[in-house]
Formats: C-alpha cells, sequence, structure tokens
C-alpha cells in the first residue's frame, strides 16, 4: 500500500482526510513520522504555501508526502481573509480571535457569500501535483456549535442548513472543500502507474 506523510500538525485535518481515504493509503502525520517542525506559509497564494510544505518534507525525509493549504474567501471582502486565514486576527493564529474579526468585518452587511478553497500539493517520486476543492457558502451572525475548527462555527454550506460546527466529521466530509481535494488526489493516486 503506497505510503504518504502528511505535511500538518492540524490534527482535524488529519481526522478529516483519514476518513476520506478509507484506508486506501497509509498516511502518516508529521508526528508519527517524528518531524517536530512548523513550517512557514509566507506566500500570497495557497498553491505556493502547499507546495512550500509538501517541499520541505519531501527535502527532509525524501519520502512521497503531501500538504494542504486552506483558505475562506469572503466575496464582500474582496476573497478575505484568504490566504491569510490563520492569522487574520494576528500571529498567535488564534481561532475565536479570527472570527470575532471577521464577524466585525461582516457585520450589518447583506451580502454574506463565503467560500473555503483547499489546494493540496502532492510530491510523488519527486515530482509535484496540485488538488484544489472549493465549498461555498455564507457566513452567519452568531457562533454556532462546537465541533470542528477554525471558521467552522460561523459558516454554513450551500445544501445545509447546519455550521460545519454543528456537524460529524462525516458530515462536514458531504460538502467539504478538503474532501474535494482529497477525492481528485485519490482519483490520480489510483490511476497513476508506478
Ligand atoms: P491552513 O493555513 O491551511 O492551516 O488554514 C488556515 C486557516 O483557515 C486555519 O487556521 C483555519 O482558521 C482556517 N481553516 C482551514 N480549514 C478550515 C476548515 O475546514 N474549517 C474552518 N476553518 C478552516
Amino acid at each position: 500500500m503506497l505510503t504518504l506523510i502528511f505535511a500538518t500538525n492540524n490534527q482535524h485535518k488529519v481526522d478529516e482526510i483519514r476518513i476520506v481515504l478509507n484506508n486506501q493509503f497509509n498516511i502518516i502525520t508529521l508526528k508519527e513520522a517524528g518531524i517536530d517542525i512548523d513550517i512557514p506559509e509566507p506566500y500570497n497564494t495557497l498553491q505556493e504555501n502547499a507546495s512550500t510544505k509538501s517541499t520541505t518534507i519531501h527535502q527532509l525525509t525524501h519520502k512521497n508526502c503531501f500538504s494542504e493549504d486552506t483558505g475562506l474567501e469572503v466575496e464582500i471582502l474582496n476573497g478575505e481573509p484568504g490566504v491569510k486565514s490563520a492569522r487574520y486576527a494576528g500571529d498567535t493564529k488564534n481561532f475565536q480571535a479570527n472570527i470575532d474579526k471577521l464577524l466585525l468585518n461582516l457585520k450589518e452587511k447583506e451580502n454574506r457569500t463565503a467560500q473555503f478553497r483547499t489546494v493540496i500539493s502532492l510530491m510523488l517520486n519527486s515530482k509535484e501535483y496540485f488538488f484544489e476543492g472549493i465549498c461555498k457558502g455564507k457566513i452567519i451572525t452568531e457562533q454556532k456549535g462546537v465541533s470542528g475548527f477554525g471558521y467552522d462555527p460561523v459558516f454554513i454550506p450551500d445544501g445545509s442548513n447546519k455550521t460545519f460546527a454543528e456537524m460529524t466529521i462525516e458530515e462536514k466530509n458531504i460538502f467539504s472543500h478538503r474532501r474535494k481535494a482529497t477525492d481528485k488526489l485519490i482519483e490520480f493516486l489510483k490511476n497513476y502507474t508506478y
């Protein structure tokens, strides 16, 4: 079975992606691989940030690996917080402070349209491949739910009346940007000739 290192320290992302992969591939987290590193994400695109994470781990380990970078893109804020989603309210990467800032910036705004966008970078046999997933929805005015992470308590995907934070991981995966990008990764790996 193909083994891939998932270049993230975010256990929520690992849990979500492991369920989508459904044991078709062997995923090892950075922690499980004994790698203690916080890779900077200094770029202005999700693609470049995803790429720097997977190429850094590939250079360190010479093993197949992938990473992902995700941003919340809000229409009326011209796509912000976007690639800066983790640090929207400052370098401490505080989920609650980020939500507070977002709700303040959207106060009394009627257009609440937003989308999550995920870009996966896969380093396979020293070549890089990208996969994208988008989930469209809206930002509500007050937080609801306690599951998940990040902006989950204020985001309702199109086709649901619950926030991501009111859903189980399995429910979130029906709609999620990360699942859609992972589906493309799986399809690619299934058709790859080794
Ligand atoms: P990262 O740089 O890909 O780790 O993600 C940037 C930020 O986007 C995270 O710190 C979260 O605040 C937010 N984020 C990423 N994915 C999700 C998600 O699936 N739900 C809610 N927020 C997310």
